[in-house]
């Protein structure tokens, strides 16, 4: 990293980054070929390692030096603590997460050789999220820039709301929050939060049912949608649509769309958490670094190109090229 300089000194003087989500375990088996049904299937390698992407998100900007809080419902269940243990020796904040007793989700993935390609079976038996209450225990001036996943409807809306009356009594010239959104389900119904962000990532994930036939195809659709909604001064967040292979394409404010090509990896490893390690490449870009989008759009998929040539998020940061490298 000589000549780039210390990645912990570029986030000195900022303040903290909020993700709110989950965390869970992840098994991750490494097959040849994708098993047959009915069948026992050797694994040629295997490990498991704590994820879901606001978790992933965390990892990630912690890698980069970023002083980052999770805030999420935790468990108490002892195989839980194993998740609670990995993010506290990492440094990330954990202090104001809520603690209930029930069994926290998992997923099982299967990463397949010969396809290169990932298959994830996440189960969740209806485990609690954050409440209003819990988010209004934080003390909103300590963030510089909170992430969010665009789920549980209400209760993601009342933290945005507050964090729009939080933005509104700032003085001029006192810092705001930066909010990013990410949206991977149920869009008609998670659409309204729109208003209320500066940054939405959506992941290709939505394509299929919302008749998305291409990134630009995705932002035009996106971009109409937008111009549709009612309202005075509305809020217009930039708009990145994430596509695998094919990289990411942006819709600015004015409705301009830009494809950045994705970065060919070296080899495919571990395609677990490409699109997390994204969004976390990007917000440490923007909100560290304070590059131009464009930049922190090329730098997230070179990040998450990377990432896909070994397992897990330890090894990203072994290639920290300053974004706009
Ligand atoms: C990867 C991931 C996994 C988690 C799942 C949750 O993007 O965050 O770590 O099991 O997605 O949707």
């Amino acid at each position: 990293m000589a000549g780039h300089g210390n990645r912990l000194s570029w986030a000195v003087g900022k303040k903290r980054v909020l993700c709110t989500g989950s965390t869970t375990i992840d098994y991750v088996s490494t097959v040849k070929n994708f098993p047959e049904e009915g069948i026992h299937e050797k694994a040629i390698a295997g490990y498991y390692l704590r994820g879901g992407n606001a978790s992933n998100n965390c990892t990630v900007l912690r890698n980069f030096g970023v002083n980052v809080e999770f805030f999420g419902m935790l468990s108490s269940q002892l195989i839980f603590q194993i998740l609670i243990e990995d993010m506290k020796a990492r440094g990330i904040i954990l202090d104001n997460c809520p603690t209930c007793d029930e069994a926290p989700p998992f997923a099982s993935v299967i990463l397949t050789k010969s396809l290169k390609a990932r298959t994830l079976v996440s189960c969740n038996r209806g485990f609690p999220y954050v409440s209003i209450e819990d988010f209004r225990k934080l003390e909103l001036g300590q963030y510089g820039w909170i992430h969010m996943r665009a789920l549980h409807f209400d209760t993601t809306m009342a933290m945005l709301k507050d964090i729009a009356a939080y933005n509104a009594s700032r003085q001029e010239g006192e810092d705001k929050i930066m909010v990013s959104l990410e949206f991977d389900l149920r869009l008609d119904e998670m659409f309204p939060m729109l208003d209320y962000c500066d940054y939405a990532f959506f992941s290709k994930q939505l394509a299929s049912d919302n008749g998305w036939t291409s990134l630009e195809n995705a932002c035009s659709q996106l971009n109409e949608r937008l111009h549709m909604r009612w309202g005075l001064n509305l809020k217009r967040p930039l708009v990145i649509v994430l596509w695998g292979d094919q990289g990411a394409g942006i819709m600015d404010l004015d409705g301009n769309y830009t494809h950045a090509p994705a970065y060919k990896p070296r080899k495919i490893v571990d395609l677990l958490g490409a699109g997390d390690t994204f969004v976390g490449a990007f917000i440490y870009a923007k909100y560290i670094r304070e590059r131009s989008e464009r930049v922190c759009v090329d730098f997230g998929n070179r990040m998450a190109s990377y990432k896909i040539t070994r397992n897990g998020y330890d090894h990203i940061t072994n290639i920290l090229y300053p974004p706009g490298w």
